[in-house]
């Protein structure tokens, strides 16, 4: 049986994603890379070093492990620049409805954003008293698709990663629920997404009613 609710954050909460990718695609043209939506897809869930060595090796360019510090951080700034004009009202819909229904079955409901700059997003969405725990990019060793980040979730909720569903819109973070041994609803394209247990194109169009029924 579900007893917990563990939210991806970028991609799934709100659009964030689409920010990380204009920034990385802004640092990628200065080194000639041309980065698309299909490269981006392997971005996504990742710590911020392995996006931009991923984005390196695109274009096959070597650099030294401080010049990653200097570009990653350059990004990071952009990024921060990106977001710093987000609102509550661009929370994806249903989100929040969702959130609530989930509360009503008496679910826990955590968030597990592989991004450092995660508790500012949820600072400026208001968002922050929806959840009974937040991991975050500051927290883990190993980022998606390793499983750290939703097993330490389930433990800060003390709920068994069996009976805990992952909402994931990456790839990486699709691989790190199911190696948690959670069930994983994917938020995309069943192309991206297809191990997940369910997919649906936007997070609001998940129904209560599939919690148990999840493979
Ligand atoms: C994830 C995003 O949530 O956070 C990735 O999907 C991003 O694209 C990662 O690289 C790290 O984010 P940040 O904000 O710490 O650079
Ligand atoms: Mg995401």
């Amino acid at each position: 049986m579900i007893r917990a609710a563990i939210f991806d954050l970028d991609g799934v909460i709100v659009d964030t994603a689409h920010y990380h990718y204009i920034a990385w695609k802004r640092l990628a043209s200065e080194f000639g890379i041309t980065l698309t939506p299909v490269h981006n897809e392997l971005l996504k869930g990742v710590s911020r070093v392995r996006s931009l060595e991923i984005i390196l090796s695109l274009g096959n360019v070597e650099v030294s492990e401080a010049q990653k510090v200097q570009l990653a951080e350059k990004k990071n700034n952009w990024f921060v620049e990106y977001i710093e004009s987000i609102r509550p009202e661009e929370i994806f819909p249903g989100v929040k409805e969702l959130i609530q229904q989930l509360r009503k079955k008496k679910l826990k409901i955590g968030l597990a954003s592989s991004s450092k700059n995660a508790p500012r997003v949820i600072e400026l969405l208001g968002i922050g008293p929806e959840f009974d725990t937040l991991v975050d990019g500051t927290m883990i060793t190993h980022t998606k698709p390793d499983p750290e980040i939703f097993l330490l979730a389930a433990h800060k909720l003390g709920i068994d990663p069996a009976d805990c569903v992952v909402f994931e819109d990456a790839e990486a973070g699709v691989e790190a629920a199911l190696a948690a041994g959670m069930k994983c609803v994917g938020v995309g394209s069943p192309e991206q997404l297809g191990k997940a247990s369910k997919i649906v194109a936007r997070t609001g169009d998940f129904k209560i009613e599939w919690l148990n029924d999840l493979k």
